[in-house]
């Protein structure tokens, strides 16, 4: 099948690795024809030098007066916390008994987890991300109802089922060994199919035993092209229990490390109050972290430092990290990662905002071959944003008269209102009524 997309595009066309360099290689097509072919980027380019191309049975889109981009990226949420968005008043580790466990229990039932998932992925498509990687729950229904959702509009979605051996209720407890295989299960079952894509998810140091790590380094050597999905030095008291469980380690990452868990397609939640050496291991290693504002800021847990990633050369995405975070939306998070890093004295630029959400996403998933740009033979993955979609966004934008002012404004001032059109594997997945 073709699919024709006219209108403004807006893209980085390849990796970097310093933001001074995205400017470079942005591309902006103001009047641009998108060609579609069985899901993925067929020609991409001026209106004038493409038209001729579209067949002539073929209806174009005509999206004139909006701008397209790539697909957003969410390189760290959970699912199954929708439920408890917004609990008020605690810190990490209270905040988790308090309100997420209890939250997290329901998802043993698949009708529940299968309501949840449609639920999620609408919330994902009505904000424009069209690729995350997910928590699930220590339950393997919550895994399967979510990529059976997933797989039915052949979305780019990686996920796992919590590996959770101690330090929570009875009722989200496994064991090592059902961990693995339950994991190996849902791998065997889901990694590869179609676009999906399987992370094996410790939840973090504390909640598993030395044996349950070994496993997750089990499965990693089982399935070297899997993801290892976990959170990092998040908060301080959190860090000091790791310190407490496992005083041979030298560090917090190096308990992860130490279990072969680090990599290139690991990706680590927070990293907020690193050591130098974590930042080193993270960096040698290849792995990469997900940057998560509006989840640092609501739990109190301390300000990213994303100038120390950009010198160290380590891989970052955006993360809305619901249900810590308080949004769904990229560009309200892109609106939080700003005002994070204007606390430390780093101007976080529009491009370098759009870069993090959308390619640099994808490539700290390892799919900057696959997602993230209109380059030849992408997935076709996009956003149909509306730059004017309050009065006051309107008003803004008619004095704006620069691109990156545009693009500032509407990460400041947008919201899902700013999402008019979701595509997934080229087809209309949301429209905003
Ligand atoms: N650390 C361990 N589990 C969680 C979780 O569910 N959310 C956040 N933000 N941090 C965690
Ligand atoms: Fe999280």
């Amino acid at each position: 099948s073709i699919k024709a997309v006219r209108g403004s595009f807006l893209d980085i066309t390849r990796t970097v690795q310093c933001p001074e360099e995205i400017e470079g290689h942005l591309r902006f097509i103001k009047d641009g024809l998108l060609l579609i072919r069985n899901g993925r980027v067929d020609w991409f380019g001026t209106w004038a030098d493409g038209h001729q191309r579209i067949p002539a049975s073929i209806r174009v889109r005509d999206y004139s007066g909006k701008m397209i981009v790539p697909g957003f990226v969410d390189t760290h949420i959970h699912y199954p916390q929708c439920e408890m968005v917004g609990a008020y008043g605690e810190q990490l580790l209270d905040w988790l008994n308090k309100h997420t466990f209890p939250a997290e229990k329901r998802y043993n039932d698949l009708e529940y987890a299968r309501e949840m998932s449609a639920f999620f992925i609408k919330q994902l498509l009505r904000n424009g991300t069209t690729t995350a990687l997910v928590f699930g729950t220590v339950h393997p229904e919550s895994i399967e109802a979510l990529f059976e959702a997933a797989h039915h509009i052949n979305m780019r979605l990686i996920a796992g089922k919590v590996m959770m051996d101690r330090h929570a209720p009875d009722y989200l407890l496994d064991t090592a060994e059902s961990s693995y295989t339950q994991s190996k299960a849902l791998i065997e079952r889901w990694h590869r199919n179609g676009r999906l894509l399987y992370a094996i998810t410790p939840r973090f140091a504390p909640t598993s035993t030395p044996e349950q790590l070994a496993v997750a380094q089990r499965l990693r050597q089982e399935y070297p092209d899997t993801y290892l999905h976990t959170h990092l030095s998040e908060n301080k008291e959190e860090i000091a229990w790791v310190k407490a469980l496992y005083p041979e380690r030298k560090s917090y990452l190096d308990v992860y490390h130490h279990y072969g868990l680090t990599g290139k397609n690991s990706v680590f939640a927070h990293c907020i109050h690193l050591e130098d050496a974590e930042w080193d291991c993270l960096r040698d290693t290849h792995s990469s972290i997900a940057f998560c504002p509006t989840s640092n800021l609501y739990l109190g847990s301390g300000l990213f430092n994303l100038q120390n990633a950009w010198r160290k050369r380590v891989k970052v995405g955006m993360g809305t990290d619901i249900g810590a975070g308080t949004t769904f939306n990229m560009l309200q998070t892109l609106n939080e990662a700003y005002k994070v890093m204007q606390l430390q004295n780093y101007r976080l630029s529009a491009y370098e905002a759009f870069y993090l959400a959308t390619l640099g996403g994808a490539d700290a998933l390892g799919l900057a071959e696959t997602i993230g740009n209109f380059n030849l033979g992408k997935e076709a993955d996009f956003v149909v944003l509306e730059p004017t979609a309050t009065p006051l966004q309107q008003l803004r934008y008619d004095n704006s008269n620069t691109l990156i002012d545009k693009l500032f404004v509407m990460m400041t001032l947008g919201d899902d209102r700013s999402i008019y059109r979701t595509y997934v594997d080229g087809r209309l997945v949301y429209e905003r009524t």
